[in-house]
């Protein structure tokens, strides 16, 4: 039976066969609208992983062109394929989560959906992980041997390797390419840290790394990206920016939550949207100091409601009439969010040599309310 295969030596399995045995590594393959490269990718599959008891799991966040329906007609004529439509939900790391939590096998991979992460590496990284003395294994674009080849653009492979020495620095992390979405893992050890796992973002495998604190046992193999054939890369500035949210998170060891740092970062930046709008305020009109002061705080409101929607709460992303009842909440509560800030700060506000004490408090005051009421109200579940 299945069970009594797990973690003993599987019989030799030849073509056909394959489809009895209970999968020993299950490729997750997140999708958000790949439906034409869904059929050579399994065709591929199945020509790199001959002999192998393999699934694919396709994770799809409900894309218009269809992809999950594709993968489901390869799934009625061959049971290695399985499809998970998700609804509601966007972001290739909680994808990818999910897809590896819903495995049984003993091994999982992770590998985008989109031709450019080369399968006929997969037989290598099972072999190497089968041995017993790695958890991990990563296909990595900067190993000796490996490299981006075209599948990045300049800029992007700049901001790659930026993006690859702060993660070095700050988080200790080893590994040559922790952006990787390639790489095969022991399904325990993903059970054992998946809740600590953030879902949103692109940075999976940066999340594992540093969530394990270095109790994984790792190894490289290197690859070449290739080039992407058909579709568009969904990898953008947002993206980078939940990148960097993450990295702050991890570094301040998870005390804060990423989403309220983003909330928190987000915050700064309308400090700056504010001073530059009063500044073109007082510059341009003739109008008073007052005036000038609400209209830049209607301006920097209503640039971080758009960036809270965009980022902060890209899951919970407000449309249309609904952004629009979302941006007037946003607007009461930030209100109430001002008259905490000065509230708080004027109850501490007891000695004058410490109006920074005073003036800090009523400020972290002010972005908890904005945080937590405009959760509640302006993106409640
Ligand atoms: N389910 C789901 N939901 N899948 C998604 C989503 C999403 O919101 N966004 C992207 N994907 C899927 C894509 O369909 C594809 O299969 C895979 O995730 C990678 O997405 P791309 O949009 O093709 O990413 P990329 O090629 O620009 O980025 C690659 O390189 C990065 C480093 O440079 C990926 O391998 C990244 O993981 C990697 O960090
Ligand atoms: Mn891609």
């Amino acid at each position: 039976t299945g069970a009594h295969l797990q973690g003993q030596k599987r019989p030799a399995a030849i073509e056909g066969e394959t489809l009895l045995l209970p999968a020993e590594v299950s490729i997750v393959l997140p999708t958000f609208n790949e439906a034409e490269n869904i059929p050579p990718l399994i065709r591929a599959l199945g020509t790199a992983l001959q002999g192998i008891a393999w699934e694919a799991i396709i994770v799809d966040d409900n894309s218009p062109d269809g992809t999950a329906e594709v993968a489901r007609k390869i799934g009625r004529m061959d049971p290695r394929v399985r499809v998970i439509q998700r609804f509601g939900r966007r972001g290739l790391s909680g994808a990818s989560i999910e897809g590896m939590l819903s495995s049984s096998a003993p091994f999982v991979a992770v590998m985008d959906a989109d031709l450019q992460h080369d399968e006929t590496l997969l037989p290598k990284m099972l072999e190497l992980i089968r041995a017993g003395d790695t958890d991990l294994v990563v296909a990595s674009r900067k190993a000796e041997g490996g490299a981006v080849g075209d599948g990045l653009s300049k800029i992007r492979a700049w901001g790659s390797n930026i993006a690859n020495s702060l993660a070095q620095k700050l988080l200790h992390v080893t590994l040559t390419d922790p952006m990787s979405g390639f790489f095969m893992i022991r399904r325990e050890r993903v059970e054992e840290i998946a809740p600590k796992l953030s879902v949103q973002g692109f940075k999976i495998l940066l999340d594992i790394v540093s969530t394990a604190k270095g109790t994984l046992r790792t190894k490289e193999v290197p690859f070449t990206f290739r080039e992407r054939q058909h579709g568009e890369s969904k990898l953008d500035t947002l993206v980078t920016f939940d990148y960097f949210g993450l990295l702050l998170a991890k570094y301040f060891g998870n005390v804060i939550s990423i989403r309220f740092l983003m909330f928190g970062m987000v915050g700064a930046s309308g400090l700056f949207v504010h001073l530059l709008a009063l500044r073109l305020f007082l510059v341009m009109g003739e109008t008073s100091f007052n005036f000038a002061q609400t209209a830049a705080s209607f301006v920097a409101m209503t640039s971080n409601f758009v960036l809270n929607n965009q980022l902060t709460y890209r899951d919970r992303r407000l449309h249309g009439l609904d952004a629009l009842i979302g941006l007037l909440t946003f607007y009461a509560v930030c209100s109430v969010g001002v008259l905490a800030n000065v509230g708080v700060a004027n109850l501490i506000y007891l000695d004058p040599s410490y109006w920074w004490f005073a003036g800090a408090a009523g400020a972290i005051m002010g972005a908890v309310w904005n945080y937590a009421a405009s959760s509640a109200l302006t993106w409640r579940k």
